[in-house]
């Protein structure tokens, strides 16, 4: 009997459980934003129609996991919740020392408190900016060193999150003492959720081998990243993403992990590795403040749930759905001629806001000005990447508009749609999509913006701007 395959992707669930939307006018949406200062952290969730802000934390549990849930043990100490979930990552990740904290974050903290020296350098294809924060906070240098291709934001490469591999071993042969770890982010976040190859990340275990310094991977979306190798990398088609991501990690001296990406958590955590000394030392300090070594911040039933996700979001069935549904909506963008960093990544769509809005000069912000005006005119939410979120004040930040004349602007004005995980359908992305279309004819009206309100950290959470 022939069994067909049919062409349309149909996504691999059925929905149990609607929350529902509250739909906007345009009017009201220009009320809610001003009153967030045209900052959409500030806005509302209930005022936004479709939240592209994260894929993180807001990935739609599956039953199985909400059955888990209720059989989440809460004993403070060994409970099965925190076995169940360190047998899953043993297997996942061959680590045999399991550690769970409240979020990435916090594995981010402890692992660069714990186990690197002050003034050491973290080498990386591309740092998150919250582990950028805490390498610095622990005393550390930070550096990004990211391939060729990245920098080409339009141009397809199909492993742009691959690190330059020559300027590392430059940086290794110089002071390889000097360096406390390599971090290899998958995906990519913060250039395009872009994948790296197997043959990139086994090229960085043999340098850190070589040069005997840590390799670490900030496995956040590490099941997407699998699922680019076994699509795109010569090799890999016949294993299983599940299998592709046993063998990342197991080129990895320690991993740290959100499991609110492909962990298919709400909330979570985990730092992984076989180096029982350091094991104990990040126990030590999650002990002091994160929790007790068999929950680490976490409810028992958040271990069962990041116990069920992790199994899930290997399955190849569910990737081959998250991968083409996400470059679904990048392909028709291209179509409709929006700039994007291509091709699309894994779990988000950046748009390239300088070259959507050419007439807005880079010191107005022109992805917070397109994040904005995104939202009132179609009530979607992304998240600016650009000037606002990396930019620096040269001198004293001050909370006035005058503030910007001492700007120093990032290099890239991106915004990003992720799309969190099982959580919205074809039929929401048809409407961005017709959105985007009918959008292009307000471009030219769009106007800049300037701080009204510019905090001196982590400004992007809490700034106020205004229409130039
Ligand atoms: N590493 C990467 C690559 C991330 O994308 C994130 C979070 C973290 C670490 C930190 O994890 O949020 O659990 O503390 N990224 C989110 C985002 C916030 O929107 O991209 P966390």
């Amino acid at each position: 009997m022939k069994d067909y395959k049919f062409k349309t992707i149909i996504e691999p669930f059925k929905i149990k459980v609607v929350e529902p939307i509250k739909m906007t006018t345009r009017e009201e949406r220009r009320k809610y934003l001003a009153e967030a200062g045209l900052n959409l952290f500030l806005v509302k969730s209930e005022n936004v129609l479709i939240d592209l802000l994260t894929d993180s934390g807001t990935t739609a549990m599956s039953s199985d996991q909400w059955a888990g849930i209720m059989r989440g043990d809460e004993s403070y100490a060994g409970a099965p919740s925190f076995y169940r979930l360190e047998k899953t990552i043993q297997e996942l990740t061959g680590f045999s020392e399991v550690i769970p904290t409240h979020q990435g974050r916090a594995s981010e903290r402890i692992m660069f408190t714990a186990l690197c020296e002050k003034g050491k350098k973290v080498v990386s294809n591309m740092l998150f900016d919250t582990t950028r924060a805490n390498a610095e906070a622990a005393g550390l240098v930070t550096l990004d060193i990211p391939c060729a291709e990245f920098y080409h934001t339009m141009k397809p490469a199909p492993f742009k999150g691959n690190i330059d591999l020559d300027r590392l071993e430059d940086e290794l042969k110089q002071n390889a003492k000097g360096v406390a770890m390599v971090v290899m982010t998958i995906t990519n976040n913060s250039g395009g959720g872009q994948p790296v190859s197997m043959q990139n990340l086994k090229a960085v275990r043999d340098l850190c081998k070589k040069y005997g310094v840590v390799y670490t991977i900030d496995g956040c979306r590490f099941a997407e990243n699998a699922r680019f190798i076994k699509t795109r990398e010569a090799g890999y088609e016949n294993k299983s993403s599940r299998e592709i991501a046993m063998e990342i990690f197991r080129l990895a001296d320690i991993t740290s992990i959100s499991a609110k990406k492909d962990g298919m958590t709400n909330i979570g955590g985990l730092l992984a590795m076989n180096n029982k000394e350091w094991a104990q030392s990040c126990k030590n300090n999650l002990i002091l403040t994160e929790g007790f070594i068999t929950y680490g911040g976490l409810a028992g039933r958040d271990l069962e749930a990041m116990a069920i996700g992790f199994n899930e979001s290997v399955d190849d069935e569910y990737l081959k759905y998250r991968l083409q549904s996400v470059n679904y909506v990048g392909q028709h963008l291209l179509e409709l001629g929006y700039a994007i960093v291509n091709p699309p990544g894994g779990h988000a769509i950046y748009l390239d806001a300088k070259t959507i809005l050419p007439h807005i000069r880079e010191e107005q912000y022109p992805a917070q000005a397109l994040t904005s005006a995104l939202y009132e005119f179609a009530g979607i939410r992304g998240v600016e990447i650009g000037s606002v979120m990396f930019g620096r004040d040269s001198g004293d930040a001050g909370t006035g508009a005058s503030a910007n004349t001492k700007e120093i602007p990032h290099t890239q004005e991106l915004v990003r749609l992720a799309i969190p995980r099982r959580v919205y359908t074809q039929a929401h992305m048809d409407y961005l999509l017709e959105a985007m279309s009918v959008f292009k004819g307000e471009i030219s009206n769009i106007r800049g913006v300037r701080f009204t309100y510019k905090p001196k950290v982590l400004r992007h959470f809490t700034a106020r701007f205004e229409w130039c």
